[in-house]
């Protein structure tokens, strides 16, 4: 699977490790965003590249990574198509495919610890969408993006 990822540089310590967790396990890596932790990095460029991405089918799924994961999880919800979840643990990441089938995963490093955050990324990973009953909320949420991306 083509995952895209990209952090301001709040987020670039944890993406490296994030990085070279999902290459262990056999990802295709997209990575963009800050160059280093210690240059100031726009979280809105870096959501937007992931965003982009995904909306676009150059992958198939996100992850979006700033200070606290707020930011950048505004700016990905922003665009049409994307789903975004804001998750600080495994149940809300394995919840946010089963139920909403979120295709970007926002995470903050000055939130978790990367013990959690990688638990929290295989979560992701792994659950699949539910359908059923959340087909219908989901597709709900397709309506109204294609009221207001008319
Ligand atoms: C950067 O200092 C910080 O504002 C950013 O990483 C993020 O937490 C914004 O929501």
């Amino acid at each position: 699977m083509k995952v895209s990822i990209a952090s301001d540089h709040a987020g670039y310590a944890l993406r490296q490790k994030i990085v070279s967790h999902l290459k262990e396990k056999g990802f295709e890596v997209l990575e963009g965003g800050a160059t280093s932790s210690s240059e100031s990095y726009s979280y809105v460029k870096a959501g937007q590249k992931v965003a982009r991405d995904v909306n676009d089918g150059t992958a198939l799924r996100g992850i979006v990574i700033c200070g606290t994961g707020i930011g950048i999880s505004i700016v990905a919800n922003k665009y049409k198509g994307i789903r975004c979840a804001l998750c600080t643990n495994e149940f809300m990441a394995r919840m946010s495919r089963e139920h909403n089938d979120a295709n970007v995963l926002a995470l903050g490093e000055r939130v978790i610890g990367y013990g959690v955050a990688l638990s929290t990324v295989d979560a992701f990973f792994e659950e699949e969408f539910l359908g059923e009953r959340h087909a219908i909320r989901v597709n709900d949420i397709k309506e109204q993006e294609d009221e207001l991306f008319k």
